[in-house]
């Protein structure tokens, strides 16, 4: 878990709590903590609207008053805590009697319950300065306490985020430690935040799915994801894939034949109980599958002496694995489900298809659209294997060599 306080300031309807719900899709325990009332219709619709948006996967809690409490009341459930939103909780403290010294002390409290959780703290507020200076002097007092609770919360807070006309702009980051450097979008070097975001949002959410719809493809959709894995690296810049697509329920049917029969193969290998969850396990989509992909390694491309590819012949495949995970990656963030079935004799693959001698099949895929893509791998669903602690997997210097010098942290490393 990270612990981290966010704070997403920003005018009305510029976008603050869409970006909180987006930072904090990376979660899977997920409070919201609400603390608007529904006093009228026009709230109310605000209200339903926001939770309906949100989601089945957010735990709501609506509270006007008592925040730090509910903060501390949960502390243990929650990965990410999203707030929304300061200024109506300071509203409905002054609407209860609270002075200006009463909120502030509730809001220091409120901070300090923020620096202790385990999780990820997301505060919304609003820039209420920047208009008209109020003619009532209490709407102008109202005003400067919410201006001070936003520089109290932002000076105590990791990481600001002033949202303007739905561009998140990052005014303060953990690493920078101060809020002298703006950062508007990527640097030289790196990308910015919500990409970055983006882009391990679909390294995390990718899964290989076997349940397909029948909804069609776009067919200039499929053709972003191609050129996608048509810029992976390669050895020597050989490109030696190809990409064969299969529409036709004929060849489909050919091809699930060949997987029945290997699958019934497969399944020998494992002994009793692991045998009747290896049948259990639904392990291919072929024919459900709106279109189905081959891709393929020509070993020849380029001619025998390719740069690179003299010592380790098979770079030429791993070239082409690189192409395949490019292609699960952006059908990933296109919506699109893939599964990969590697159940199949290739030889029977082969001539199915007409591939020539010298090109090596590497990877038959399925992909359409799901109902819903598995939160988890299925094979971790159905107990078949657990993902392996990283850390376990990392060595120093030689095989199962320690760190003297450098050592690298995970995301719980930085929550202790
Ligand atoms: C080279 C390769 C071959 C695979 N072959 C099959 C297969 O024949 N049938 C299947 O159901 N899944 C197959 N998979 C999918 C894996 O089971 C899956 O990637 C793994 O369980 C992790 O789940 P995830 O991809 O959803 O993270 C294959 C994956 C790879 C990389």
């Amino acid at each position: 878990m990270s612990n981290k306080t966010t704070l997403v300031t920003g005018g009305s309807r510029s976008g603050k709590s869409r970006h909180a719900l987006e930072m904090s899709q990376l979660y899977k325990r997920k409070y919201f903590l609400a603390t608007a009332q529904p006093l009228d219709e026009e709230m109310q619709e605000r209200i339903n609207r926001h939770q309906a948006e949100r989601g089945q996967d957010w735990v709501t809690l609506e509270e006007p008053l008592n925040v730090t409490e509910i903060l501390e009341e949960n502390a243990n459930q929650y990965e990410v805590l999203v707030l929304d939103c300061v200024t109506l909780w300071l509203s409905n403290l002054i609407m209860k009697g609270a002075d200006r010294e009463a909120i502030l002390s509730k809001l220091h409290s409120f901070i300090a319950a923020c620096k202790k959780s385990q999780g990820h703290i997301i505060v919304i507020t609003n820039e209420l300065g920047s208009g008209i200076i109020p003619m009532e002097a209490s709407v102008r007092s109202f005003r400067d306490v919410a201006g001070e609770a936003n520089q109290i919360l932002a000076a105590e807070f990791d990481e600001v985020v002033n949202m303007v006309s739905g561009i998140p702009v990052v005014i303060k980051s953990p690493d920078q430690g101060n809020n002298d450097k703006l950062k508007l979008a990527d640097s030289e070097h790196e990308f910015s935040p919500q990409k970055k975001q983006g882009l391990y949002e679909a390294i995390y959410k990718r899964r290989d799915i076997r349940h397909f719809n029948s909804k069609k493809i776009d067919p200039a959709t499929l053709g972003r994801v191609l050129d996608a894995a048509h810029h992976a690296g390669s050895v020597g810049y050989m490109q030696p894939w190809n990409f064969m697509i299969i529409d036709d329920p004929q060849i489909k049917s050919k091809v699930a034949g060949n997987f029945k029969k290997a699958n019934e193969q497969a399944a020998q290998k494992f002994s009793d109980e692991r045998q009747d969850l290896y049948n259990s396990l639904k392990l291919e989509g072929i024919e459900d599958a709106a279109i189905n992909i081959c891709v393929t390694c020509d070993r020849n491309r380029f001619g025998p002496n390719v740069l690179g590819r003299n010592t380790v012949v098979d770079t030429d495949i791993f070239s082409t694995c690189c192409a395949v995970q490019n292609l699960w990656l952006a059908a990933r963030a296109e919506g699109l489900a893939v599964g990969w079935v590697s159940i199949l004799s290739y030889d029977q693959l082969k001539e199915d298809l007409d591939i020539p001698d010298h090109v090596q099949p590497v990877a038959y895929l399925c992909i359409g659209h799901t109902e819903a893509f598995y939160k988890k791998p299925m094979l971790e669903t159905k107990g078949w294997a657990k993902r392996l602690p990283v850390e376990k997997l990392i060595s120093y210097n030689k095989w199962e060599g320690q760190p003297e010098n450098f050592k690298v942290l995970f995301e719980k490393d930085l929550s202790k």
